[in-house]
């Protein structure tokens, strides 16, 4: 062999190996998503709206058509074959590029979401509907929220052109067409009572006060915007009325933290608790180990920013830029759950809810429990070190940034 022949054989080895690696992680991807599956058959209903996959790292060159539905398959190709004319900057992905004649006219209907939100604009709300002065403090904060949002975004959508998929970005918004509303679900601010207010918007209640949680969770009252076709998404984000409310991020993760691992879930307790306590704890006794329960806030805190963490996120904790894409979906009212119910009470006041209908302020689960307020969420930052707070806020930037959250818990 001259050398010429060992240093091809040795490149066609390497080849090979990679290829092979390449192959071993979309199998080792693919055996984890069924265990996941599995596990979400046996426990049966119980969590089914609780719980949402980490979003799957996005499979770029392994993507194979059979993976993907046809929609959304469609919809990466498209926004690929325009990678400079992507209507949302960033939006790309690696599949190729013939398109069928159905594909070429969702690709015209695509060119279309160029005129919705990009580059974000603040779309005055219409006001028409309030008469007096008592909702004045409340609008100029309001206004004050959307134009920090906006500057914020130009400058980020610029810098980071951040990478999504269309159904993804659509995944978490409710739809109430009555009153022409795109609700984006932010758990732990306020969520189960928007929906029982979209329940009664929508006409499928006359009171939210009698609608259970589990009606509000589990129930198929409302659809999300990712169940319509690509028309209907696509009418709704332009002409709707979108709504988000946010929650300080530290105040979020502790209100999670306490709702999912200290009382008993049949769901967190097994899957998120399980995995939690058998990385970081040591010498976890037997118990700990098969039921999952009694996590510790530090171990809590250990597993959120480990960047190899034994079991996926979940919506409870998840980013809130990642939930609902703020900066590229532009939302119309920013509300806060800081000042819930003033917010909440002017936003049904904008859009010419019936007088009647007030947002309810009652919490529906563990309803003797302290709310997290400040002074519990210090108790809970306490327990971990000022260099994990610090990671914290690192792991929340974006939804500190976006929404003029002050740092003020992370060096108390
Ligand atoms: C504002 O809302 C009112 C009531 O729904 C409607 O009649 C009016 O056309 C809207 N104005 C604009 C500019 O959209
Ligand atoms: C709501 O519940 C109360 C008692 O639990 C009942 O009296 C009332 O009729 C209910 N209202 C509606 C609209 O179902
Ligand atoms: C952002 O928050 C700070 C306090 O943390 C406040 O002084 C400032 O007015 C806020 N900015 C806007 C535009 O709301």
């Amino acid at each position: 062999m001259n050398l010429k022949q060992v240093y091809v054989s040795v490149l066609m080895f390497g080849v090979a190996g990679l290829l092979l690696f390449m192959y071993l992680q979309a199998w080792i991807d693919e055996q984890h998503a069924e265990s996941e599956e599995k596990l979400k058959q046996q426990m049966g209903q119980d969590f089914k709206f609780c719980y949402t996959e980490e979003p799957r790292r996005a499979p770029r060159k392994l993507i194979t058509s059979q993976k993907l539905d046809k929609s959304s398959m469609v919809l990466i190709e498209s926004v690929s074959s325009h990678a400079d004319a992507s209507p949302f900057p960033g939006m790309t992905a690696s599949l190729p590029p013939e398109l069928s004649e159905e594909q070429q006219k969702i690709k015209l209907l695509l060119k279309q979401f160029k005129q919705v939100n990009l580059p974000p604009a603040v779309r005055p709300l219409n006001k028409s509907f309030i008469q007096d002065d008592r909702w004045k403090a409340t609008d100029e904060i309001q206004e004050k929220r959307r134009a920090f949002l906006y500057n914020f975004c130009k400058k980020y959508i610029r810098e980071s052109k951040p990478l999504i998929h269309l159904m993804r970005m659509v995944s978490r918004i409710y739809v109430e067409d009555k009153h022409k509303l795109l609700y984006c679900e932010v758990p732990k601010a306020g969520c189960s009572n928007w929906k029982r207010v979209l329940i009664v918007l929508n006409g499928l209640a006359k009171t939210a006060y009698n609608i259970t949680h589990d009606a509000v969770h589990y129930g198929k009252h409302l659809k999300k915007l990712d169940s319509y076709d690509l028309k209907g998404i696509h009418m709704r984000l332009k002409t709707y009325t979108k709504v988000i409310f946010v929650r300080d991020p530290m105040e979020r993760l502790v209100s999670a933290f306490r709702d999912k691992f200290e009382h008993p879930n049949s769901y967190y307790h097994p899957v998120f608790g399980k995995a939690i306590i058998k990385k970081y704890r040591l010498n976890a006794d037997g118990k700990a180990l098969t039921t999952g329960s009694g996590v510790q806030f530090k171990e809590f805190i250990q597993y959120l920013l480990d960047s190899h963490r034994p079991i996926g996120m979940d919506i409870h904790w998840e980013q809130i830029s990642k939930l609902c894409h703020p900066c590229i979906i532009n939302y119309d009212f920013i509300g806060k759950f800081e000042t819930l119910e003033e917010d909440a009470n002017y936003f049904l006041r904008l859009i010419g809810a019936p007088e009647g209908l007030t947002f309810p302020n009652f919490k529906d689960r563990h309803s003797t429990d302290e709310r997290t307020n400040s002074e519990v969420v210090r108790q809970y930052l306490a327990e971990i070190s000022a260099t994990e707070r610090q990671l914290i806020y690192d792991f929340y930037s974006l939804d500190y940034l976006m929404f003029n959250y002050s740092a003020s818990y992370v060096k108390p």
